[in-house]
């Protein structure tokens, strides 16, 4: 009571104090000359933070893939300043930014056609005024609009010149951008020759040169899968999956590259030779990349305002069944004639429109933060919240990344955080409302010690993640086992957490070779009625014995051994014994990564791993590939490649996966040390340094007689 009344004193005073101070400023303005009004200089200064600000923000978002705020308030900063310069035309800058994604280390192209972005609408009452300009516009009554995902990723234009691709560049600046031509081809999906005939055998328009324009983006299975194998290794999780792709597409090594499946989207072109095969509307675009082979996507077409709006709602509404990101739904008139007659803007068509999904965001009470203990012992912090809806589900925790992101972020345990749904899925604790934070809140303090076994953490310096350093930890114990039993590796149906938990507890269960040795006599104490499910846990076990080597292999948990990782294991080793003797030096002489090597030799040099691996061998537990599907090919093995240049019968990661698979070496670059250089389409210095070293080139053909043999 007393604290009270007395704090309510002390803010009397410092606000007469604070009225005396304010009133001379104020007085002594009177007199001071107004050269400019205070409103306009206000404005200024604002406009100008808000340039630096953005420019910042689309350095973050470009150049480094790692965008500070949503494209939400990001947007809300540009309206802003376009308010600002649209009130005072003087304060517009002269150029248009369309941010810059040029990075170090490739060179850059100059685009045959500007590539642009597109103007953004958030209500429907900007989607409807759009609708009415358009038709105010083309004074045409027979208007009619494509209406198309907007895939989150990075805008890529492919040049193909008589039908092959030449090469492929990121957007950059609009004018010029990154040729990533190698990173690309590692997309399956994508076709290195354009197809000349339709299904029915029609000849297709094949322009002399196209430009065709799309996004290269990552599904949510694979952001899932890349993250997940992050943190099983103890790697701080991507926050979007657009992040990723676009940090991914600007590796400097293609085999880098190839180990995330990125995924291509095509819904434009750019330049297109000779203009008579241009198609007349966006629609028969659509028709036509897809017949030329082209990955393309799925739209729906509108005519009236009401129409375009209810195609709005509807992809807005089937988003959350969509395996890709999308940020919007890009609204393009149909007819090009119509779109050539609207024209552009600096910055965007006037023919088309983005309307940007909100990111959801909500706000609620922080009431504790845990630790969940990961396979490899990463201690990953979680935000038990009080329920909160979001996005149509109740959320109840979140994310909180790791240790830097609390202490960047400054979340305190009872703070109001804002939670939003990062890449659309996990839920993510993404920052603090300090306005309401009380003055009795505390930083808070890592713990010390694993909660569940006690034992002091470790961090490793130059490493986001803490560890638990207790291999036998029972909440690491029960991880491992989760994820032998999970049907990404052995599948063994029946065997949940709460009962690996129990089993886990009772010291029955300390490694995944423990599974072999229990007995049906054991797993009935457990109490209840559980004959069945016994018998049914123990048929499953035992079915288990005969999945594929790769299976087995990703079920140890290795550190850094994901499932590509053992499906190139088990194929190039053939025998799980073979591959737990190999030295690290044996494992990089067929071509397995310098830090995979490093990690599998290192988790097999420890005796408790030797033993576990005799232990499922003894159990029966299948740790062979079959015989006809090991590869010797003896003119490969332990043979040096480098390639360079577009292959036009298989993708480059093909080739690289098949000499792999024949015992060979695969590098990125030439030196002396190389046997064969093997030259596609467009070779560049790799050629003039392998002529140089006196390196043995082929060419395609050669190379594939080379694989027949
Ligand atoms: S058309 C001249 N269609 O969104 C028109 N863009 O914010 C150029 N995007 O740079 C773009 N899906 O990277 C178009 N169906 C779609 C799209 C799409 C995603 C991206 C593209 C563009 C950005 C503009």
């Amino acid at each position: 009571m007393m604290t009270g009344l007395g704090s309510k004193f002390a803010r009397g005073v410092f606000a007469l104090a604070f009225y005396f101070l304010l009133s001379d400023v104020l007085n002594a303005a009177k007199w001071a000359p107004q050269s400019v009004p205070a409103e306009l200089a206000r404005d200024a200064q604002r406009a100008e933070w808000l340039t630096a600000e953005i420019a910042r923000h689309d350095e973050l978002y470009f150049k480094k893939a790692a965008p500070e705020i949503s494209d939400v308030a990001y947007d809300q900063l540009k309206r802003e300043l376009r308010a600002l310069q649209e009130k005072h035309p003087h304060l517009a800058s002269r150029e248009t930014r369309i941010g810059d994604d040029r990075g170090e280390g490739f060179a850059t192209y100059w685009h045959g056609e500007r590539m642009l972005s597109l103007n953004k609408a958030y209500t429907e009452a900007e989607v409807r005024a759009f609708h009415a300009k358009i038709a105010a516009q083309t004074k045409s009554e027979a208007i009619a609009f494509t209406v198309e995902p907007k895939y989150d990723g990075l805008a890529i234009s492919v040049t193909y010149e008589q039908g092959r691709l030449v090469r492929a560049v990121t957007r950059g600046n609009g004018l010029e951008g990154d040729e990533v031509t190698e990173n690309l081809l590692t997309i399956l999906s994508l076709p290195r020759e354009l197809r000349r005939r339709d299904d029915e055998g029609k000849a297709l328009p094949l322009p002399e040169l196209v430009e065709v324009r799309g996004e290269v983006y990552l599904s949510f299975a694979e952001f899932a899968r890349i993250n997940d194998e992050r943190e099983a290794v103890g790697e701080a999780p991507f926050a979007h999956p657009r992040n990723l792709a676009a940090g991914t597409l600007k590796q400097q090594s293609s085999a880098e590259v190839a180990k995330r499946k990125l995924e291509v989207v095509f819904y434009g072109v750019g330049v297109m030779q000779p203009v008579s095969v241009i198609p007349a509307t966006q629609r028969e675009l659509h028709a036509l990349i897809q017949a030329w082979g082209l990955p393309g996507l799925a739209y729906r077409v509108a005519k009236t305002s009401d129409e375009l709006w209810s195609a709005v709602q509807t992809i807005g509404a089937e988003r959350g069944r969509l395996p890709f990101p999308t940020d919007g739904v890009v609204v393009k008139l149909d007819a090009t004639a119509q779109q050539r007659k609207l024209g552009e803007s600096d910055s965007a068509p006037n023919w088309a429109l983005a309307y940007k999904f909100s990111t959801e965001r909500a706000e609620t009470r922080l009431k504790a933060i845990t630790l969940q203990v990961g396979r490899s012992g990463v201690l990953t912090p979680v935000a038990e919240l009080e329920t909160v809806e979001l996005g149509g589900s109740k959320i109840t925790r979140a994310s909180l990344h790791n240790r830097d992101e609390i202490a960047r972020k400054d979340i305190r345990i009872g703070d109001y955080v804002f939670v939003e749904k990062a890449g659309e899925i996990i839920p993510a604790v993404v920052g603090v409302n300090f306005a309401r934070r009380t003055t009795d809140s505390a930083k808070f303090v890592f713990p010390e010690k694993c909660p569940a076994c006690q034992a002091e953490v470790i961090a490793i310096s130059g490493e986001a993640a803490v560890h638990c350093p207790n291999a036998e930890c029972p909440a690491q114990v029960q991880q491992r086992i989760e994820h032998f039993v999970s049907k990404d590796c052995v599948e063994i149906s029946g065997f949940g957490p709460a009962l690996i938990g129990k089993l886990v507890a009772r010291g029955w269960l300390k490694n995944v070779a423990d599974i072999y040795q229990l007995e049906r006599e054991q797993l009935l104490t457990l109490g209840g009625n559980v004959e069945k499910s016994t018998d049914r846990l123990l048929a499953a076990i035992e079915r288990s014995k005969g999945a594929s080597l790769w299976r087995v292999i990703h079920g140890l948990s290795i550190p850094q051994v994901g499932a590509v990782t053992s499906r190139e294991l088990a194929a190039k080793f053939g025998r799980l014994e073979v591959v737990a003797n190999a030295s690290e030096e044996a494992l990089r002489a067929r071509g397995v990564d310098r830090s995979v090597a490093a990690s599998v030799a290192d988790f097999f040099a420890k005796k408790e791993n030797q033993t576990v691996v005799r232990r499922i061998m003894s159990a029966g537990v299948a740790t062979e590939l079959p015989q006809s599907t090991v590869v010797a090919n003896s003119a490969f093995t332990g043979k040096i490649f480098v390639f360079t240049g577009t292959l036009l019968t298989l993708s480059r990661t093909d080739a690289a996966d098949k000499v792999r698979a024949a015992g060979a070496i695969v590098r990125d670059n030439v030196s002396k040390q190389t046997d064969y250089l093997v030259v596609g389409v467009n070779g560049g210095s790799k050629l003039k340094t392998a002529q140089e070293l006196s390196v043995k080139i082929i060419d395609e053909a050669e190379f594939l007689q080379l694989l027949g043999k």
